[in-house]
């Protein structure tokens, strides 16, 4: 294939974008009041929707992140990053919201942030981000759910109000902080009805169904969900599977050298993501997350899968 094919459909990602301050290795805890050196440092855009949105900007596929920023030195930067999109993030008299993390010798990582930006961002926000009718094919993904507290008090309006204007929405909600609980079960059969794919991991499908099986938990999920929904499962190393109305899918990770799997799930949104926009079917959706994220997590400095790798994948089904 030698021109891309087109699509006039686009995805909106609307979440948080922040700025992600990496240092490595922690070898032991340092004791209070002293100054420990690690071997190296990297900074870059983070949060759900500042990684898909680096995944999609690598793709090259139509998008836009919706979202909001601080008003300090990092904003400048973090908006220089996204240039199509950040000229209609409205500016919050606050701090940019950072995390700072370090990585310690098993791999494991702790994180610090702030709250900034992100816990500001209005539904007023968003849709004065988004078109007010969708074009055919257009996708909403809603993600940080859980960090974008303004914004999860008013999801139900916000999901009833970008379907009035005709979007399909995907949410990635992730894991809540405080774990699930009823009450948070309670909330979600609000926003689930208005949902067409939940892109979810294998725990969090779990724990949002409360079910034993990921079966039980994917089909109970998905009898909540509105009409031709999907239920995606990211599984880490054993790919992901997929349910909708008499259809289960299952595509299985190409085995890979791990490097980083910040933002594992993020890119694996982004290529399954991409592939609907583009009119594809779900099976060919699967394959692009599982690839995107795949050659995502084992590269360093991060790589994407060209579009032509993607569109090829087409070609052999
Ligand atoms: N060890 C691995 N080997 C190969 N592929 C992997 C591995 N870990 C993750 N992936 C790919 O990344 C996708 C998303 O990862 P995962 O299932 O861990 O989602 P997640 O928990 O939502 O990630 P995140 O922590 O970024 O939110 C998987 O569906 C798989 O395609
Ligand atoms: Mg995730």
């Amino acid at each position: 294939m030698t021109t891309r094919p087109e699509t006039h459909a686009t995805l909106y990602v609307v979440g948080n974008i922040n700025v992600d301050l990496i240092m490595s290795t922690l070898h032991e805890w340092p004791k209070k009041g002293t100054e420990a050196m690690l071997e190296s440092s990297s900074l870059r855009p983070g949060g759900s929707a500042g990684n898909c949105a680096l995944a999609l900007s690598a793709l090259k596929s139509p998008f836009r992140l919706v979202a909001n920023q601080g008003n300090d030195q990092f904003s400048g930067w973090l908006a220089g990053m996204f240039p199509e999109s950040a000229p209609l993030w409205p500016t919050c008299d606050c701090e940019t919201s950072l995390t700072f993390g370090v990585t310690h010798p098993d791999h494991e990582r702790t994180f610090f942030s702030n709250q900034g930006h992100i816990v500001r961002l209005s539904m007023h926000d968003v849709l004065a981000q988004i078109p007010p009718a969708a074009q055919s094919g257009d996708w909403v993904l809603l993600c940080g759910t859980w960090l974008c507290t303004a914004l999860y008090a008013q999801y139900p309006q916000l999901l009833a109000a970008l379907k009035q204007r005709g979007y399909q929405i995907a949410i990635d909600s992730g894991w809540p902080p405080e774990d699930w609980s009823d009450d948070l079960r309670h909330q979600a059969a609000n926003w689930l009805p208005f949902c067409d794919a939940l892109l979810l991991n294998e725990v969090e499908t779990l724990g949002l169904a409360n079910a034993e099986t990921l079966d039980s938990a994917a089909l109970s999920l998905l009898g909540q969900m509105a009409e031709n929904a999907f239920c995606v499962a990211k599984c880490g190393p054993d790919g992901a599977r997929l349910w909708a109305k008499n259809l289960t899918l299952q595509q299985n990770a190409e085995p890979v050298d791990v490097v980083d799997t910040i933002g594992a799930g993020d890119s694996f949104n982004a290529g399954f993501l991409s592939a609907l926009i583009y009119g594809l079917p779900p099976a060919t959706a699967l394959q692009w997350g599982v690839r995107v994220a795949g050659c995502a997590i084992s590269s360093s400095p991060r790589r994407y899968p060209d579009w032509q790798s993607l569109f090829g994948l087409v070609e052999k089904i």
